[in-house]
């Protein structure tokens, strides 16, 4: 017979162990408001977030717990007319008629110090196929009147729905993304040069470069009188050296946002996976796939530190793992393409943070309860990814997850306040933790990274 008080003894042991573990980490106390210290805060959000289902359904009154941190709202995205190339509403019922554009403006009554710009491309304004993917891009830039079309477009669309300016997130067309050969037992050394998805070749960039450097000038000469703003961002897989001329564009912009990341999709490499937005050059890879060499195209071109701003994904990417992947090491072996879609976003392929965070968090050593296993960065030079094998019997997928945590949030914005670069931006609200479903506080990824600053 075992006395009952040993039983409670051990009852209350076991629990208070239990709840231990799963206990979340230490979170640092939030920022107080406007504690940004002169940095730079871009907040991306994305509009198409608002017809997501149930719990991942975004609205303007979900933004309002961000923007005590943001400087910048950048509202995504217009898109470019293909016949008259001007700048249009990208969904003319939401933007418009149903006034979105103008209750997102209406914010800086209770944030006045915010600015609103009016982003346009980022790929989501997608055009064509094959050749034809996105020229319209191109033909803005091949004559004086096609931009001119354009900015006086882009000028009234921003006057008349009180913007305080436009961010040009430029379709130009991809680099090729890199691919390997289905199977295992391939390595780095040994990827082969064939090519998967739809690049264009560019016979004319050079002059495309030219060309955007002048709608840049021009732009700019057109909104000064009104002190609205131009800023840049640069989309994942668009080569910086081949479109964009840091000299000649500083002058002309507020700020550059570098969207260093997404060198490896399941989209475009179903078959290779990577870190989500490497800070530094790994071994192996090609040397401009991380954030510091983008950073050094910039400043070593001529464009002044305290105008670049570091974008932060607040997403991960995912791909099926098959049976008998290796996932000993970096990128792993046996992948096939997409991972299924997440219950908020119901994308393949991506996840929201806080899709990320219910799967990995909590749990004994470094397996969550959900069976992932987590490997945190600890060089914080790479990111975190994570990982779950598949399990026959229960008929449960694979799934290889690369992303980033609060911790390589902030990391990217401790390298930001060291390099003395403008400030950073989150990439984006609608898919970072707007909830406070992992954590006690809303907004865990934006926290963590201005929190750094
Ligand atoms: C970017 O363009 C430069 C040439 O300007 C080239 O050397 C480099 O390999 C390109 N990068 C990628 C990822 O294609």
């Amino acid at each position: 017979m075992v006395p009952l008080n040993y039983l409670v003894v051990l009852a209350t042991l076991v629990c208070g162990v239990l709840s231990a573990v799963h206990q979340p980490p230490p979170l640092p106390p939030p920022p107080p408001r406007g504690a940004n210290h002169g940095k730079i805060v871009v907040c991306n959000y994305e509009t198409k977030s608002h017809f997501r289902e149930g719990q991942g359904k975004f609205d303007i009154s979900n933004l309002e717990p961000a923007l005590q941190y943001c400087t910048h709202l950048i509202y995504g995205y217009a898109a470019i007319k293909e016949d008259t190339l001007k700048l249009v509403p990208l969904n003319e019922q939401f933007d418009v008629i149903k006034d979105n554009y103008r209750k997102v403006t209406d914010l800086k009554v209770k944030f006045p110090k915010l600015k609103v710009l009016l982003s346009v491309g980022g790929n989501e304004d997608v055009s064509g196929e094959g050749a034809e993917k996105n020229l319209k891009y191109r033909q803005v830039l091949e004559s004086s009147g096609h931009r001119l079309a354009f900015i006086n477009s882009a000028h009234t669309i921003i006057k008349a729905y009180g913007f305080d300016g436009i961010d040009l997130a430029w379709e130009f067309p991809e680099t090729k993304p890199k691919k390997i050969k289905s199977g295992f037992g391939k390595f780095w050394s040994s990827v082969k040069k064939t090519f998967t998805g739809e690049t264009v070749l560019d016979e004319n960039a050079q002059e495309h470069r030219d060309q955007f450097t002048a709608l840049v000038r021009e732009l700019k000469n057109t909104f000064k009188p009104d002190n609205l703003l131009v800023s840049l961002t640069v989309l994942p897989n668009i080569n910086s050296t081949v479109y964009y001329d840091p000299r000649a564009l500083a002058p002309n912009v507020d700020f550059v946002t570098l969207h260093a990341f997404d060198f490896y999709t399941p989209q475009r490499n179903p078959k290779l996976a990577d870190f989500p937005s490497p800070l530094y050059d790994l071994i192996d890879r090609r040397p401009d796939e991380n954030v510091d060499a983008w950073v050094k195209y910039w400043l070593s071109n001529g464009f002044p530190q305290n105008k670049l701003v570091i974008g932060i994904p607040s997403y991960g990417r995912t791909w099926k793992l098959e049976d008998g992947a290796k996932v000993d090491t970096v990128p792993p072996e046996g992948l096939d393409g997409a991972g299924s879609p997440g219950p908020l976003t119901k994308d393949a392929g991506i996840l929201s943070y806080p899709e990320i965070c219910v799967k990995v968090q909590g749990g004994t050593g470094n397996v969550s309860p959900q069976g992932y296993r987590k490997i945190q960065d600890s060089t914080n030079r790479r990111g975190s990814y994570a990982y779950k094998l598949p399990d026959e019997e229960k008929n449960e997928e694979g799934v290889w997850i690369a992303y980033e945590d609060p911790a390589a949030a902030a990391n990217k914005a401790t390298y930001v306040r060291n390099k003395g670069l403008a400030g950073i931006a989150v990439d984006d609200l609608t898919l970072d933790d707007f909830k406070g479903v992992c954590s006690n506080h809303q907004y865990s990824i934006l926290r963590a990274a201005v929190a750094a600053l």
